[in-house]
């Protein structure tokens, strides 16, 4: 019996899943890491505590199996963040996140003075300050020494893999989200590169995320490592959202809303991303920064009482913003910020817990909202999964039937990738809009979404 290992390389934990030849997952494993903001709206992690991690997890993984029927392993992970190397591979500053939000400038600079246009026809999408080409202008511009030394820059999982495998290789799904990416031919924008002053040298190999990119050479493993994939088309992948008309929407510290496309699509509306697939094609995605973070926030911060809040029935004129990080889709402002409104002496904890699902809810029907084509039902994988109350009200706000995926989506599309498999996951529940609850949530709906425009200003004065 051959045995596979999906890897997610999270914001809050990297989860890894051990399966079968027939895609039944046998264990599962997580390992914390911290995640530090030195400065506000900064967001870093150490690619070493990733590796401690991984380390770690395939260890307790495999305890009491076979290492020599291990025969394929592929990661997932967190898009966007900025890894860099120098010339003896060593990490030259910790990993800047894809939510950090410290490149405000830079971010403006490409959107205006190169133009929406030109970066939308080089790489399929406009700049965000969460992707990476605006984090390499940022070390360029503010530790040039540091900038000096660098001989490598990749992506958080191909940080992983190349300590696997001793093979520097992204995938195209990862690779979209840098910025400097030819998401229509699923290559390096040479134009991009040019332009950002880039040598097309210090980035690794692109391939598609099912091939094999080398074999292990740690852990007594001698197994092939596929590219593997960026965690939301790993997700797609391991829920089974890989034809056009289908939707996955995940809940982890961000929130996603993905749209497989057979098709390279240029948007209408360039806050959703374009972006390649992992299964050869492509597809379309909004993303909200805060989603389940926003309810451990609530939790373990403000309740500390070990997620036993239930929900109220109802928050009328209650109104939570989950702009914890700023907010990338549909807004694209880093300065925004959360928000209670409409607090009296009367409102209990269960009424601040159902706001805040109500609130991640809107900003991920916000997302829909933008979709090209009409969204008729959605399956759910993430953290955020583990509340019904959530699922209840996210597909009452939305107004669409849920299936909810019993499985960690990212981890387990990884174990699919290198197993070269395709399954259909187990569905733990499906959760329909109740009529009367989603007619009212489209009036709250139409309020909430009154709120942005009326506080953007505000955040962007130097108020913080
Ligand atoms: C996607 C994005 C997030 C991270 C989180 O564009 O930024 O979903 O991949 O892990």
């Amino acid at each position: 019996m051959n045995f596979y290992i999906g890897i997610d390389l999270g914001t809050s934990a990297v989860k890894l899943l051990l399966t079968d030849e027939a895609g039944k997952i046998l264990r599962t494993v997580s390992e914390a890491y911290p995640l530090s903001s030195p400065r506000p709206g900064w967001s870093e992690q150490a690619p070493e505590d990733w590796w401690k991690g991984v380390s770690n997890g395939i260890e307790s993984l495999l305890e009491g199996y076979d290492r020599a029927a291990v025969a394929g392993i592929g990661v997932g992970g967190q898009m966007h963040g900025l890894v860099m190397l120098d010339e003896n591979d060593r990490v030259l500053r910790p990993a800047i996140l894809w939510n950090d939000t410290r490149t405000g400038k830079q971010t403006d600079d490409l959107n205006r003075k190169t133009g929406k246009e030109v970066l939308q026809n080089a790489t399929g999408n406009i700049a965000f300050a969460g992707f990476t080409a605006p984090k390499i202008l940022w070390v360029r511009e503010n530790e040039p020494e540091l900038f000096s030394r660098c001989k490598k820059i990749c992506l958080p999982k191909d940080y992983i893999n190349y300590r696997l495998t001793g093979v520097f290789a992204t995938d195209v799904s990862d690779a979209s989200g840098t910025l400097y990416f030819d998401v229509e031919h699923r290559c390096w924008s040479k134009e991009m590169l040019d332009l950002l002053g880039v040598d097309e040298a210090v980035l690794p190999r692109v391939f598609e995320s099912e091939e094999v990119i080398g074999r292990t050479v740690c852990f007594g493993l001698n197994a092939p490592v596929v590219a593997g994939a960026g965690d939301n088309a790993a997700a797609a992948i391991g829920t089974d959202t890989v034809r056009e008309g289908q939707c996955n929407i995940s809940l982890g510290t961000s929130g996603t809303v993905f749209l497989p496309t057979d098709t390279y699509v240029k948007t209408e509306n360039p806050a959703l991303h374009s972006f390649c697939h992992a299964n050869g094609k492509w597809h379309l995605m909004g993303c909200i920064l805060s989603a389940a973070s926003c309810n451990k926030w609530l939790n373990e911060t403000v309740f500390q009482s070990g997620y036993d809040v239930p929900a109220a029935d109802s928050a009328e004129g209650l109104f939570f913003l989950p702009y914890f990080s700023g907010e990338r889709c549909p807004h694209n402002d880093e300065d925004i910020r959360g928000a209670f409104l409409g607090l009296t002496h009367n409102t209990s904890r269960e009424q601040m817990q159902l706001a805040v699902y109500e609130g991640v809810s809107f900003a991920i029907r916000d997302c829909i909202a933008l979709c090209p084509q009409s969204v008729k039902s959605a399956t759910v994988c993430g953290g955020g999964t583990k509340s019904d109350d959530w699922m209840r009200v996210l597909s009452d706000v939305l107004g669409i039937e849920l299936q909810i995926i019993d499985n960690e989506g990212p981890a387990y599309g990884g174990a699919l990738l290198a197993a070269k498999q395709h399954c259909r996951p187990i569905v733990k529940a499906v959760v329909r809009p109740r009529p009367d609850a989603a007619a009212a949530y489209d009036k709250k709906y139409q309020k909430y979404r009154a709120l942005y425009p009326m506080l953007k200003d505000y955040f962007k004065e130097d108020l913080q």
